[in-house]
C-alpha cells in the first residue's frame, strides 16, 4: 500500500533540489504534487519530467496574493489540500557587521514571513476542509546554533524552529502535524551558492569549503536529497499522527536534540 495514496501536496520551492526530491518520493509514495515555485519555466520543467501527478504552480512565499492564488490553484486541481512543504528558502553570508537591510529583508520575506504565511494559508484550507492534515516546515542544523558569517540565515531557521513549535501547539486540534525537518548538509545548486559565497569571504578555492565541511559530518559525507525523503514520507503519512512541534534532525550526526 502507498502511504500517500489519494494525497494531494504541495511543496514551495520545489523546481529543484531538495524540494524536487520530496516531490518525487511523494509521487512515488502515491500523492499528487504541486510543484510550486518563484522560477516557473523551472517548475513547469521539473513537473514535466515528474509525469501525470506533478503540475507546475507560480509561487513567490514572500507575496501574500500569489500564495493565496497557489491555494486556489491547487484546489482547483486536485480538489484538496493535505500536505504543505514549506520548504523556499534564501541563504546569505557575511561579516555581522557588512549585513545589509536589503540581505536582512529579503531572508525574512521568504525563509520566516513565507514560511508563516503559506503556513496559515494550508491551515486554513485544512481547517474547512474538515479532516486534518499535514505540514512540514524545513528548518536546518543553522537553526540549532549560530555560526560566525551567517547570522541572518540561521537565525531565520531558529525562527522556523520556534514558529513549528508554537503552530503545532496550536493547530493539532483542528488535527494538523506541524512539524519539521532540520537536514545538515545536502548537495546541488544551493551548496554551490554557500561554496561560493564562502570562497570569498574567507579566501578559500572553489570546492574548499564543501570539502572542509564535508569532512566534518560524523556519516563522512554530504546528503543527497533523497537521504531527507524517509522522514518527509513518514511525517506526511499516518505513522506521525501523534507528533506534534518536533523537528527532527536528518544531518548525518552533526547535531544531537
Ligand atoms: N542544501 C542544504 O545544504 C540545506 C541544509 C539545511 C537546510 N536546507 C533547507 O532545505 C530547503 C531546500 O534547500 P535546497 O538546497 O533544495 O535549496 P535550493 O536553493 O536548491 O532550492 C530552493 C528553491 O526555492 C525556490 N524559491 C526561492 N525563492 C522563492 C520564493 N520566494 N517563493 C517560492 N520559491 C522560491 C527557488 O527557485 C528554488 O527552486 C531550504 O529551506 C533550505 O534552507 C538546505
Amino acid at each position: 500500500m502507498k502511504r500517500l495514496a489519494g494525497k494531494s501536496a504541495l511543496i514551495t520551492g520545489s523546481a529543484r533540489g531538495i524540494g524536487r526530491g520530496f516531490a518525487e518520493a511523494y509521487i512515488r509514495e502515491g500523492a499528487t504534487v504541486a510543484i510550486a515555485d518563484i522560477n516557473l519555466e523551472a517548475a513547469t520543467t521539473t513537473a514535466g519530467e515528474l509525469g501525470d501527478a506533478a503540475y507546475a504552480v507560480q509561487l513567490d512565499v514572500s507575496r501574500q496574493d500569489s500564495i493565496d492564488a497557489a491555494i486556489n490553484t491547487v484546489v482547483g486541481q486536485a480538489g484538496k489540500l493535505d500536505i504543505l512543504i514549506n520548504n523556499a528558502a534564501l541563504f546569505d553570508a557575511s561579516e555581522t557587521v557588512d549585513i545589509t537591510r536589503a540581505s536582512y529583508d529579503r531572508l525574512y520575506a521568504v525563509n520566516v514571513a513565507g514560511t508563516l504565511f503559506t503556513m496559515q494559508a494550508a491551515a486554513r484550507q485544512m481547517i474547512a476542509q474538515g479532516h486534518g492534515g499535514k505540514i512540514i516546515n524545513m528548518a536546518s542544523q543553522a537553526g540549532r546554533r549560530g555560526e560566525s558569517l551567517v547570522l541572518v540565515y540561521c537565525s531565520t531557521k531558529a525562527a522556523v524552529i520556534s514558529m513549528t513549535q508554537s503552530a503545532g501547539l496550536n493547530l493539532i486540534k483542528h488535527g494538523i502535524n506541524v512539524n519539521a525537518i532540520a537536514p545538515g548538509v545536502v548537495d546541488g545548486d544551493h551548496w554551490v551558492h554557500v561554496d561560493s559565497l564562502f570562497a570569498k569571504l574567507e579566501g578559500k578555492k572553489p570546492g574548499e569549503k564543501r570539502a572542509e565541511v564535508a569532512a566534518g559530518v560524523p556519516a563522512g559525507r554530504f546528503a543527497t536529497p533523497d537521504d531527507l525523503t524517509g522522514m518527509a514520507v513518514f511525517l506526511a503519512s499516518k505513522d506521525s499522527d501523534y507528533i506534534v512541534s518536533q523537528t527532527y534532525n536528518v544531518d548525518g550526526g552533526q547535531w544531537m536534540s
